[in-house]
Order: C-alpha cells, then sequence, then structure tokens
C-alpha cells in the first residue's frame, strides 16, 4: 500500500521531532517509495516521513511544474535523509505556504533566503547544496517537520493565513 494517510495538524506525531534514520536499504527504499507516491496523489512539493506517520529523518521535495505553487521556477527531485542546514547570511524573505498537513490553507511565512544543506541520498553518497529563495523556502520547511514543527508556527500576521479559497487574490497574485 504505496500511498499513505497523511497526518494531519493536530496529530502529537507531527510535534514530535524525529530520529535519525538508521535502517536498512530496503527499509529505507520502502519508506521514499510510500513518501514519493503519497506525495505525488496529494500533488505536493515536499513531504517529510512524520507526515506518514514515520518519525524518521527523511524528506523529499522537488517538481517540475506544481498547481499549487504555479509560478515557482523547478526543484530537481531530491530525496534528503538526516538532513542539516546552515543558513547564510541573516536575510529572509516573506512567502506563501501551504502544507499536506494543514489542507485548504495558506500562510505568509518568513524563511531564511540562502542556505546550504547536507545529508545522504539513498545510496548513502553525501549530498551539498547551496539553495536560494523558493528552493532554500522549501527545504526548510520540510526540515522543520522533522523538529516537530509547522508552518503555523512560523507565521508572524495571523491574518495572513487562512482557508485558501477565502484568502483568494491576496495569495494567487502572489504565490511563488
Ligand atoms: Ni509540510
Amino acid at each position: 500500500m504505496p500511498i499513505q494517510s497523511v497526518v494531519k495538524m493536530g496529530n502529537a506525531q507531527l510535534a514530535t521531532p524525529s530520529v535519525p534514520f538508521a535502517g536498512s536499504a530496503a527499509e529505507l527504499r520502502a519508506i521514499v517509495q510510500d513518501m514519493q507516491d503519497t506525495m505525488q496523489e496529494k500533488g505536493g512539493i515536499g513531504i517529510a516521513a512524520p507526515q506518514i506517520g514515520i518519525n524518521q529523518r527523511i524528506v523529499l521535495f522537488g517538481f517540475d511544474s506544481s498547481e499549487r505553487y504555479p509560478n515557482a521556477k523547478s526543484i530537481p527531485f531530491t530525496v534528503l535523509i538526516n538532513p542539516v542546514i546552515h543558513i547564510i547570511g541573516d536575510e529572509m524573505g516573506d512567502g506563501w505556504e501551504g502544507c499536506l498537513s494543514v489542507p485548504g490553507m495558506r500562510g505568509l511565512v518568513p524563511r531564511y533566503t540562502h542556505i546550504t544543506y547536507s545529508g545522504y541520498d539513498m545510496d548513502e553518497n553525501p549530498i551539498h547544496h547551496t539553495v536560494h529563495g523558493f528552493h532554500a523556502r522549501v527545504v526548510q520547511h520540510e526540515c522543520d517537520h522533522l523538529d516537530g514543527i509547522l508552518y503555523p508556527e512560523r507565521i508572524k500576521d495571523m491574518h495572513y493565513f487562512g482557508f485558501e479559497d477565502e484568502l483568494g487574490d491576496i495569495v494567487k497574485q502572489s504565490l511563488e
């Protein structure tokens, strides 16, 4: 059963910090396949293992084009195990985010603009990338899940948090 149900905000599992992945290659493949299938089925651009009920430090992200983020530049598909983020500089920018665990809602979230992230891929090769803008935002959002943090906790002005169909134009005009 590759497509899993997505754990939603309010479930204690999403607020629980995840442990480093230390399982076998076969376990990893099975978890990543489930994450990928679930993300694709829901139309997401990223997913973290706790969102399918697995509190281990695995995220994946990437898309060519996305209905959820119609103006965003594509991000290469990336599986990232035991990620670590290093922030470059102190520049931050606001952008609208959504989350498969907070369905139907959007919020304006400040994130660091420039980061380096590292970790391992499926074959235990080290990954080390420097990214900016929306790519950096997505990585920060997914890695927050591993620390038990959901994007609504990062919103500075709660006027800019609500149901997508009610927020209407303010979101549509400024979505990545
Ligand atoms: Ni999310």
